[in-house]
């Protein structure tokens, strides 16, 4: 049965089936344990044109900032000691950040945690030779959503990236060795219910090691301010499937779903997401990387007592381990010859 197929035969089942399937995935892969990534929000200031986007340039009233190396740095320190061991630094495409900078920053936070704690980037569309230099200097895991696997909504929403292309770093991560993450938006205007399957479809070939996917929620600064957020009933139904199909990866549920509904963040962890990313950047900050408004990670201690209290009410547990993707285990035994 090709993937397309599949999906559909899932899009049919009865909901408390499906959901029922999916939390079982979960659980035989990653038993009652919710990973943390301490996520980073470096800059925001972007050249990029992304319509549906409220730090792209299409927004004139927000005040632009950027973390200095040292910065980003000593905020992975300090949190590698209260015990989190995976840093996500997430960006706006900000041209004065070099990949001479990058690796810099990427060498610190190694340092500044005996190598042990996990470097994720997410820095947008990057060519392969900046790949590798990042690779090289530790990196270890990407982020890039493809965002939607419909080229002609793909241009509407990016007019100046190429769709192709996106879809070529993805495979060049996981080419380059990294834990690839990837994944799209629910509610994009122009998407029907066959844009979703085949944005799981597509989610499924590009063979990722992590999925995010959330609901759009139009920004009142970008061309998309009059458009409709997206059905959180079918975020939950497209993350269930995923956890079907893909079993061992990693998935967040992503902030998105819990400023479009507060109840979701708790049902995409009973139906299974594994992950949560708290915000662990300088609180000062975060009203200015508003990617959509009412983004709910604003202050560090009630954003995470709410994570706390989704994870309790879902029946699972936090955990601080390293959380690193099944599936790059399972291809280091083959590596080693073991299976
Ligand atoms: N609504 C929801 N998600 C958004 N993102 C960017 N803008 C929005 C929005 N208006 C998501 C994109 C991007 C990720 C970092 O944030 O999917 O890949």
């Amino acid at each position: 049965m090709t993937v397309s197929k599949e999906v559909r035969r899932l899009w049919q089942l009865p909901e408390n089936e499906l959901y029922r399937l999916s939390a079982e995935s979960c659980n035989l892969n990653y038993g009652n344990k919710v990973f943390l990534r301490g996520l980073i929000e470096f800059s925001n200031f972007c050249f990029r044109d992304c319509t549906y986007c409220g730090i792209s340039i299409h927004n004139k009233n927000l005040y632009r900032y950027r973390l200095s190396e040292n910065e980003i740095i000593d905020c992975c320190k300090n949190n590698y000691e209260q015990g989190f061991k995976t840093f996500v630094l997430q960006g706006g495409e900000d041209l004065s950040f070099t990949d001479d900078t990058f690796c810099s920053i990427i060498h610190g936070i190694k340092k500044a945690t005996s190598g042990k704690a996990a470097v994720t980037l997410s820095l947008g569309n990057k060519p392969y030779s900046s790949l590798k230099k990042y690779r090289e200097a530790g990196a270890d895991r990407y982020l890039i959503r493809f965002e939607t696997s419909d080229p002609e909504i793909f241009h509407q929403i990016k007019p100046n990236e190429n769709f192709r292309d996106r879809l070529q770093t993805i495979d060049n991560l996981n080419k380059l060795g990294y834990e690839s993450g990837t994944g799209f938006l629910i509610g994009l205007p122009g998407e029907t219910e066959n844009t979703v399957i085949n944005n799981i479809a597509l989610t499924v070939e590009l063979n990722p090691h992590m999925v995010g996917i959330g609901p759009f929620i139009p920004h009142p600064e970008t061309p998309l301010k009059n458009c409709n957020t997206g059905n959180t009933g079918i975020v939950k139904k497209a993350t269930a499937i995923l956890r079907i199909l893909l079993p061992e990866i990693n998935m967040p549920a992503a902030t998105a779903s819990s400023t479009a509904d507060s109840n979701l963040r708790r049902e995409l962890l009973e139906i299974g997401a594994n992950v949560l990313m708290p915000n662990i950047g300088p609180n000062k900050n975060k009203i200015n990387y508003q990617l959509y408004p009412g983004k709910s990670c604003i202050n560090f201690s009630t954003d995470f007592a709410d994570m706390q209290k989704a994870v309790n009410d879902a029946g699972k547990i936090i955990s601080m381990n390293i959380g690193n993707s099944k599936i790059k285990d399972l291809e280091n035994i083959k590596t080693k010859g073991a299976i």
